[in-house]
Order: C-alpha cells, then sequence, then structure tokens
C-alpha cells in the first residue's frame, strides 16, 4: 500500500487534542529538579508551571494535570494541607490561570500527597476510613474550584466521592467545574516513579488493595464507572493506560462517555529507559502508544509525553 493510500483508509488519528499534559509541581526555590526514576520529568515550581502552561498553550496541548510534591513539614496523618486555600495547589491554579487563561487546568482531588502515611484517605487502626475521606475530599474539591481549576479529578476510588463533590460543587454554585473521575483505578506497580516524585514512596504504609481495584477484574471496572456516571462524573478515566486498554474499549462501548487513559510514570519510566539505552526507536514507541489508545477509544491521555509528542506532530 502506498503512503496516500494508507493515509485515506486510516481508521485513527493522533492529535494534538488528544493530550493532557502531566506536571509535577514542588514548592522548591529550585526551578527545576529532576526525578531519577522519570529521566526528563522535573518536579518544576511556580514560576516554571507558568512557563509550562505558556509551552502547552503556544504548543497547542488543551490542558494541563498537576501534581503536588509537598514538603514533609506539611504532611500529617490527616492530610490537613489539602484542606488550605492558600496550599501550593491552590496558589498555582491561581497563578497560571492568571497568567494562561486559555490552557486547561486538571487538578487531582486527592489526599495521598498531604497525608503522612502516603494514603489516599483518613487512616484510622490500618483502615481507610471512606466517609470521613469524602467528606474531606468534597471541601477540598470546592477549595480547587475556587482557585479557578476547570476540572477535579478525584483520584481516591472510596465509595460515594463523585457524588458528594458533584453535591458540593453545586451547592456552591461551582456549576461550571468539571469532574474527571479517576473510575477505573487499579492497584498497580507502574505507579512507582510517580510516587518517588511526589515523595509518598518511602512513607506508604501497606499497599493500596483494599480501595484500588484488583488487576484481575473487568467487569468491575464497568460497575465503577456506572457509578461514578450515575453521581455526575462528566468525564471518565483509565489508569494505568497501555496494560488496561481491554477496560477502556469496555468502557467505551458500554457508556460512550469521554473516556481517558493515564500513561503513568511507570509505563513512561520504561519506554524512557529502552529509549535511552537504544534499545527501542524511542519516538516510534511514543507514538504507537498513543495510537494503540486511540484505536481503544480513548479521546484524550494524560502522559508525560506530551510536549515532545506535541513537538514531533508540529514537525510533521
Ligand atoms: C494518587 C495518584 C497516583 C497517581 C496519580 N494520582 C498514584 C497512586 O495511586 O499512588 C499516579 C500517577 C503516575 O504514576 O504517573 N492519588
Amino acid at each position: 500500500m502506498q503512503d496516500w493510500s494508507r493515509r485515506l483508509v486510516a481508521e485513527n488519528t493522533i492529535s494534538k487534542n488528544d493530550l493532557i499534559w502531566t506536571v509535577i509541581l514542588s514548592d522548591g526555590d529550585k526551578d527545576r529538579v529532576t526525578v531519577p526514576s522519570l529521566p526528563g520529568v522535573e518536579r518544576v515550581n511556580i514560576k516554571t508551571l507558568i512557563k509550562e502552561a505558556e509551552r502547552a498553550r503556544d504548543l497547542g496541548i488543551p490542558a494541563l494535570a498537576v501534581f503536588p510534591n509537598i514538603n514533609p513539614k506539611f504532611k500529617d496523618t490527616l492530610g490537613s494541607e489539602a484542606l488550605n486555600p492558600n496550599g501550593l495547589i491552590p496558589i498555582a491554579v491561581r497563578a497560571v490561570k492568571k497568567a494562561v487563561p486559555e490552557v486547561g487546568i486538571i487538578v487531582d482531588v486527592a489526599l495521598d500527597p498531604y497525608t503522612d502515611h502516603g494514603h489516599d484517605g483518613v487512616l484510622k487502626d490500618g483502615i481507610i476510613l471512606n466517609d470521613e475521606t469524602i467528606k474531606r475530599l468534597s471541601d477540598c474539591a470546592i477549595i480547587l474550584a475556587e482557585a479557578g481549576a476547570d476540572i477535579v479529578a478525584p483520584s481516591d476510588m472510596m465509595d460515594g466521592r463523585v457524588g458528594a463533590i458533584r453535591k458540593a460543587l453545586e451547592d456552591q454554585n461551582y456549576s461550571q467545574t468539571l469532574i474527571m473521575s479517576y473510575a477505573a483505578k487499579y492497584a498497580s506497580g507502574f505507579y512507582g516513579p510517580y510516587r518517588d516524585a511526589i515523595g509518598t514512596a518511602t512513607a506508604l504504609t501497606g499497599d493500596k488493595r483494599t480501595y484500588q481495584m484488583d488487576p484481575a477484574n473487568s467487569n468491575e471496572a464497568l460497575r465503577e464507572v456506572g457509578m461514578d456516571i450515575s453521581e455526575g462524573a462528566d468525564m471518565v478515566m483509565v489508569k494505568p493506560g497501555l496494560p488496561y486498554l481491554d477496560i477502556v474499549r469496555r468502557i467505551k462501548d458500554e457508556f460512550a462517555m469521554p473516556t481517558y487513559a493515564f500513561q503513568v510514570s511507570g509505563e513512561y519510566a520504561m519506554i524512557r529507559a529502552a529509549g535511552l539505552n537504544g534499545w527501542i526507536d524511542e519516538k516510534r514507541v511514543i507514538l504507537e502508544s498513543m495510537m494503540a489508545f486511540k484505536r481503544a477509544g480513548c479521546d484524550g491521555v494524560l502522559t508525560y509525553f506530551a510536549p515532545r509528542i506535541a513537538e514531533w506532530l508540529d514537525a510533521s
């Protein structure tokens, strides 16, 4: 087949409009700090985050997803800093929305960057307390909406949190704030480098299997997504990405909702490590992975590769 006819019959394409750039924010003085397990990804401070948002705008990347690396001195068992209206994320969101209003800002509604045990909820006697956690998460969502976040993304997998957040947003007149739920989030080994990056790796006691999904299950993902949609999620996400494309496809077929996948830190690190070693053609593999996400039914992908992909699309 010749190039022109291959292009004519192609069923899927990759566009910049499919990209959500995941960025790690820290409260440090340094503009950029390398993360050893994520070569090429840096923790940036607010000043640099604004530069990255300008870069996203100039490259045509629709949105940034910002994750905080919180100084351990602000962490406690309840994750209290998540409820500080002048915490790192609210300040950063205000600054970025002011400087670069045309780029969408997505922030996690999550306690794990703020808890000293690294879990996504209020922990008592080794058990995560669902209802106490949900109350905190909805308070946190209001703070993020107030700061100007365009999309709040509950990433904890507690039961009933989407409904509680939706209600809190409605009650406080934040009806424009969208909810992207981490609807099918698996208890995965692929998050390792992220926990390094945000500084929860050493703190994390136990694992997250009591509230994140078992990789053995697929029907359960449909039930989780169904609940989140009925509770008011506007968009749903599957995480990790590539190893879970069967889940993406089932969700897209079943619900026909805006559906996203998170190409998580471990997926990034594997492709990057092999690329840096010259074991694979990195650019080709990254673009192939994007095409795989599209083929599976993703409307967009959260990825640390976003700016490189956008540059390659510009050059092609
Ligand atoms: C947790 C959260 C995690 C990621 C995003 N939000 C990790 C976890 O569940 O421990 C992972 C992102 C990545 O690996 O790139 N709220």
